[in-house]
């Protein structure tokens, strides 16, 4: 199944094979692969290179109690299908400048480019991230005794994709859907506000 995207204009490859399964293969990830998923997010750049994200790291296998348990965070339609998957992360941010204790305003920008990172990273590598906003950060906070300066922001899976028709009938289709994104008119203005470059 190719789910390369249609690009208007060539961009590397990593980024357009990037895309966000809900099936995944049993296939454990290599602990040296997931390694080299994680180091892409930590040579992120960041505002004052302050490294705001903190990425709790469960897998199915070696960390089955601490999986289960963030797995028990998402939301009921997330955990239908996130459970194939072999990994299970919670991207956080460390919400406070380690510097001078103020808040730092970009700490959720910057952990958003280190999970970008990690996905490209993965892409590049025939594997694949799929992120989440649906969990319930109170309960993921109170599993793992995450202090009150962090915040989880995303769950993710890592894992080898799978075939669609693992997936229940509408999730199927999901999967196999075209894909789409807004022209490119819309999001970039060239000189002044609303024009379209
Ligand atoms: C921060 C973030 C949160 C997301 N939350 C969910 C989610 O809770 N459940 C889900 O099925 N997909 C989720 N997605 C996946 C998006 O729907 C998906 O990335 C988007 O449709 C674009 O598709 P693509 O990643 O395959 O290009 C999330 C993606 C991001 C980046």
């Amino acid at each position: 199944m190719d789910r390369t995207a249609p690009t208007d204009h060539p961009i590397l490859p990593a980024i357009s094979k990037r895309w966000a399964p809900r099936s995944y293969l049993d296939t454990p990830v290599s602990e040296a692969d997931l390694r080299t998923v994680l180091e892409a997010a930590r040579w992120t750049a960041s505002a004052y290179n302050e490294q705001p994200w903190i990425y709790l790291v469960t897998r199915k296998a070696e960390e089955a109690d601490a999986y289960a348990k963030l797995l028990a965070c998402l939301v009921p339609f997330n955990q239908s299908w996130a459970a194939s998957a072999p990994v299970l992360m919670l991207a956080c941010a460390r919400l406070n400048s380690a510097g001078n204790g103020k808040p730092n305003a970009w700490a959720l920008y910057d952990t958003g480019q280190a999970s970008s990172a990690m996905s490209i990273q993965a892409a590049s590598m025939d594997l694949h991230i799929h992120q989440m906003a649906g969990f319930d950060a109170a309960a993921a906070r109170e599993a793992f005794g995450i202090p009150e300066d962090v915040m989880p922001i995303s769950a993710m899976v890592l894992g080898s994709h799978g075939p669609a028709s693992a997936l229940p009938e509408k999730l199927a289709e999901r999967e196999v859907a075209p894909r789409s994104r807004k022209d490119a008119g819309e999001i970039f203005f060239g000189g002044s506000w609303g024009k379209g470059f």
